[in-house]
């Protein structure tokens, strides 16, 4: 019991240090002592980053969905579980107590169940922030079927790539979804997607927008009327700590997405322990986190770690500018919210707005900010910190990833002093390294590396669905026993660490990962595109942007340029999502190559970020006469 919330840095500094010293008795305590279990461990870990075989609570028994309602049905059945705010602020938002949400789930597990749907199958859920997402969520959990949530803002052919990876018996989807003014059609998405994949049996459709949609007979079934019919009480599913919980598709910096697979008990003692210290949750706080469900953000911090503390939690539909960029505001004045995270790109995109935005509001309820998805500049920081948090309410910006299931390095609020633009330390039980190019770990401060971390920790992604030998080359091979995370880091003075960006090939923008692979696949499948590059530059509000390189074939370089760029934007908007679109789009005679024709990203971005004084030395490409020319257009845009 002892050290679960931890209160001031002297107990911070003594309990990350049990933690590393004794990982094993500090991972165990925490279990034994605030979860539900069927059945103890037999082994609290096993294995290592080498072998890639890694393993938390071996031999217990556990549903997690028992952890984040049942138990807490005794004494606070009443109180708001999830509190939904719906994208009109003229709709009535909906509070949805812990009984209330035990009936649902049970109910929706028991659909899920009569539609075949069993322990270890997967189910594919297309939904938009609606209670619905994180009731079907936990009725796969309460059953044992393996969750793969697809945001709603990804295009018919990403859908159905990721149906396909993990062959999905079912989807979850919605006739439509509300975006500020707008409607999208999200059941015609799911139809176009399942053209192309024969696995999917059945799909159940909410409704939300009340629109005129097609049902295939035999496939597809209207929600309510089967929840209307089904039993309140659905037993859980006995699950083995180590059964998978659920898929969740990110961006590598090569090929297809990765389906990573989180697993039961680990990532529910990670995500619910550092929700209480991350955010320094107290029983009647209001905790908001804008992130949808669909990216790990909202898996780990909206459903996950609040539910398994019993928290309210907050689910908002909207978008932060509908109908005014005050929405967020009025929701934490109305909730009186007293925990808000959110991302660098949205705060930045706040801020350039009027300051009355803010200052008619009354934010006093706030006692903790968040940051997540990307580095935050410190101009954001200053003003999420000097306008929203007043001073006095601490920043945790918190560094973590899809992969990692829970935050890694962050400040606990009230206990680590901040510094702009830091995610500070690292929570008790990891162990970050910094990493130089030969290999070698950086010891000391003040010194900058690839970030590494080394030694495994409860919620770390198991696998990669179907392909354990991607999941081990792409985290385990680059240093030895280590986790590589993809990241740089610096480690100033006092030891904090700061991010520094992704160091492959995965751009972030707007905090959405995006892989340069499949855009460039997306854009060559162009008929008059013979080669193309993408690479990140900064942007004001969405942190980094895409700039393309694309090489026209000789015969059509007259064509008019902006209706080639919109074909471009509206193939990547088919195969992937708006959210991939490029800003910038410059023609090119060729790439440049290095002589065993891999193209140099590293001059390509240097160009598009205007940082041509120090280009290094291209008179060793296959074609360093490509260089002068790219410029030349670059400069004359
Ligand atoms: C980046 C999101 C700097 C990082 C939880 C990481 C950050 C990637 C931060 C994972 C932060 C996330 N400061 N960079 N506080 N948080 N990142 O998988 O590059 O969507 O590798 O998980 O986002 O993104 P993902």
């Amino acid at each position: 019991m002892s050290n679960y919330q931890i209160e001031n840095l002297e107990e911070y500094f003594k309990v990350y240090r049990e933690s590393v010293e004794n990982p094993k008795a500090f991972w165990e305590e925490i279990a034994e002592n605030h979860f539900t279990w069927k059945k103890r461990w037999d082994t609290v870990f096993s294995g290592d980053f080498d072998s890639a075989n890694i393993k938390w609570f071996e031999g217990a028994k556990l549903n997690i969905t028992e952890n984040c309602i049942d138990r807490h049905l005794a004494d606070r059945g009443d109180k708001t579980a999830i509190l939904f705010e719906p994208n009109n602020p003229n709709e009535k938002a909906q509070h949805i107590t812990y009984n209330s949400l035990s009936k649902r789930v049970n109910k929706f597990a028991n659909v899920l169940k009569a539609q075949g749907i069993k322990k270890g199958d997967r189910v594919c859920i297309y939904l938009p922030m609606i209670p619905e997402l994180a009731v079907s969520v936990l009725a796969c959990a309460r059953i044992g079927a393996i969750h793969s949530v697809v945001f709603a803002g990804f295009s018919s052919t990403a859908l159905a790539a990721r149906i396909k990876d993990s062959s999905c018996k079912l989807v979850i989807t919605s006739d439509g979804s509300f975006r500020a003014a707008k409607t999208i059609d999200l059941k015609g998405i799911v139809d176009e997607a399942l053209n192309e994949c024969d696995c999917i049996d059945s799909v159940l459709v909410a409704k939300r927008i009340n629109s005129d949609i097609s049902m295939k007979t035999g496939r597809d079934q209207w929600l309510q009327p089967l929840l209307d019919q089904a039993l309140e009480v659905c037993e859980p599913e006995v699950m083995d700590a180590e059964d998978p919980l659920f898929i969740l598709y990110t961006s590598g910096s090569t090929g297809t997405p990765k389906g990573m697979v989180h697993t039961t008990a680990g990532y529910m003692v990670y995500t619910t322990y550092t929700f209480k210290n991350v955010f320094q949750y107290r029983t009647d706080d209001i905790y908001w986190c804008t992130a949808d469900i669909g990216w790990i953000t909202g898996h780990s911090y909206i459903v996950y770690g609040p539910l398994a503390n019993g928290a309210t939690t907050v689910m908002f539909e909207g978008v932060p500018n509908h109908p005014d960029y005050g929405r967020f505001w009025d929701i934490v004045e109305k909730n009186k919210v007293t925990q808000f995270y959110t991302a660098p790109t949205a705060i930045r995109a706040l801020a350039k707005e009027k300051i009355d935005f803010v200052q008619n509001r009354d934010l006093s309820s706030l006692k903790v900010l968040g940051s997540v998805g990307e580095p935050i500049n410190e101009e954001a920081w200053n003003w999420y910190n000097e306008n929203i948090g007043k001073r006095k309410s601490p920043i945790v910006d918190t560094w973590w990833q899809t992969e990692t299931g829970g935050i890694m390095i962050s400040p606990i609020p009230y206990v680590t002093p901040t510094t702009p633009t830091f995610a500070t330390l690292p929570l008790p039980g990891i162990q970050p390294a910094l990493m130089a190019a030969d290999q070698s770990e950086l010891i000391g401060n003040q010194l900058e590396g690839s970030l590494c971390i080394k030694q495994p920790w409860p919620s770390i992604a198991r696998t990669i669905w179907g392909n354990h030998q991607r999941y081990k080359e792409t985290y385990f091979s680059a240093f030895k026993n280590m986790y590589f995370t993809g990241d740089g880091a610096k480690r100033n003075e006092v030891g904090y660490y700061r991010l520094t960006g992704r160091v492959d090939d995965v751009i972030i923008v707007s905090g959405h990962n995006l892989g340069t692979a499949p855009i460039e696949d997306a854009i060559n499948e162009h008929p008059d595109v013979t080669e193309s590059a993408i690479v990140g530059f900064p942007h004001n509000i969405k942190g980094n942007a895409l700039y393309g390189y694309v090489t026209l074939k000789e015969t059509v370089r007259t064509r008019d340029k902006n209706q080639l760029q919109k074909e471009i934007n509206q193939l990547i908007t088919e195969h992937i999502g708006p959210i991939a679109k490029l800003d910038k789009i410059q023609f090119t005679q060729g790439l440049p190559k290095t002589r065993s024709g891999k193209i140099m990203r590293r001059i390509l971005r240097k160009i598009a970020s205007n940082d041509i004084s120090n280009l290094g030395d291209i008179s060793t490409l296959l074609n360093p006469e490509i260089v002068a020319g790219i410029i030349q257009s670059r400069l004359s845009q």
